[in-house]
């Protein structure tokens, strides 16, 4: 059984994943509306990947014992002013998130909750990947800025990304 403390934080970070996906969904659009076709499909395949996460943490609440509350998700931003801004916020986001799971652990922890720690240590290293992720493509985003040529091989790879749903 899941402590009500735990579960409510749990509660709250679905519904920040959800924020997520939906966020990384309306950067997809905005790609797309610029016709970078292959930066939407990144930014849709990682909208999956954050539902995936919300209904990892959904499973959990439910497999513990505990009561799944779902609230209302802050509208994303719509607009970015050129193509590096979304990475630039992404980045930033995902350093919340981090920040975030973090902090589950850090209450894990004091709660002595042993099962949660072992599921937490699970998104501890995907933050790691998500960082990663993020910061790369930002860094390879802003040298393209006085080379076209380079953005279109850029877009033209991430066009590549495919969904792979998450493993236990
Ligand atoms: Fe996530
Ligand atoms: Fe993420």
């Amino acid at each position: 059984m899941i402590s009500e403390t735990l579960q409510n934080a749990i509660n709250k970070q679905i519904i920040r994943e959800m924020y997520s996906s939906n966020l990384y969904l309306s950067m997809a659009a905005y790609y797309a509306s610029i016709n970078l076709n292959g930066f939407a499909n990144w930014m849709r395949i990682q909208a999956e990947e954050e539902m995936a996460h919300a209904l990892k943490f959904f499973d959990y609440v439910l497999d513990r014992g505990g009561n799944v509350a779902l609230g209302a998700i802050d509208a994303p931003q719509v607009k970015w002013d050129n193509e590096v801004a979304p990475f630039e916020d992404a980045y930033a986001h995902e350093q919340n998130v981090t920040a975030w799971i973090n902090e589950l652990m850090d209450l894990s922890h004091s709660e002595k909750d042993y099962a949660a720690i072992s599921f937490l240590n699970w998104f501890i290293d995907e933050q790691v990947e998500e960082e990663k992720n993020a910061s790369e493509i930002l860094d390879r985003l802003s040298l393209t800025h006085s080379s076209p040529a380079s953005l279109f091989l850029l877009d033209n790879e991430l066009k590549q990304r495919v969904f792979v749903p998450p493993t236990a």
